[in-house]
């Protein structure tokens, strides 16, 4: 399957060689709803938030699924090789240096970034993940020059999600070399004030 351009927002930074925000939305989500996150997390950042190419009747995502929680890996991997593909043009054309972004990504969009930090291991500076679930039932191998550092969050009351498997999910990440912060709060699967305050602390230690 050939890989297709994405929909996107980019907002530049005043600043020269600013660090890149990059946003995925979650299930029936847009490009428009983590914005106002991300202004909240670092207001001298590049933003370019993504649309998922996939329509689930009607509703964008970043990969197909086959049920809930039961995920089409092998789409799930060549959607993670387009928004590579995708991001590696724009880098160009809108102006942004490739090597300096940090990720966001709720829900869907937390796990197409877990895909794509364990097809890529050095591409992102960090990553936070609100509500992930892990993206491939065997995780791969993955050899890392750096220790990227990974923020996750998660429901104790989200229905959705196995707690146990993100607990072993996060365990594989940190074996691999990923420098992992996990909070369980006391939510569901939509997001709270709490998971953003958490993650601006964590962004403020390592990129503010
Ligand atoms: C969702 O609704 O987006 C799921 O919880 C996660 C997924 O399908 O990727």
């Amino acid at each position: 399957m050939k890989f297709q351009p994405l929909k996107y927002i980019y907002r530049p930074s005043v600043l020269p060689e600013a660090n890149t925000l990059l946003l995925f939305h979650g299930t029936g989500g847009d490009e428009e709803d983590l914005l106002d996150i991300a202004t909240y997390l670092d207001k001298d950042v590049n933003v370019l938030s993504l649309r998922g190419n996939v329509l689930e009747n009607g509703m964008p995502r970043f990969f197909r699924r086959v049920s809930p929680g039961k995920f089409d890996e092998q789409d799930l991997a060549h959607r993670s090789d387009e928004v590579l593909v995708f991001l590696r043009q724009l880098a160009k054309t809108e102006g942004f240096n490739i090597n300096k972004i940090i990720a966001l990504g709720y829900s869907n969009g937390a796990n197409i970034l877990g895909s794509i930090l364990l097809r890529n291991p050095d591409f992102l500076l960090g990553a936070i993940l609100f509500r992930p679930m892990r993206p491939y039932r065997l995780l791969p191998a993955v050899r890392m020059r750096h220790a990227c550092p990974v923020f996750l969050s998660s429901g104790m009351s989200d229905s959705t999600v196995d707690l146990k498997d993100t607990e072993s999910y996060c365990a594989a990440l940190s074996d691999r070399g990923f420098l992992i912060t996990w909070h369980r709060l006391k939510s569901g699967h939509g997001l709270s004030k709490d998971d953003v305050n958490l993650a601006a602390q964590w962004y403020f230690k390592h990129f503010g």
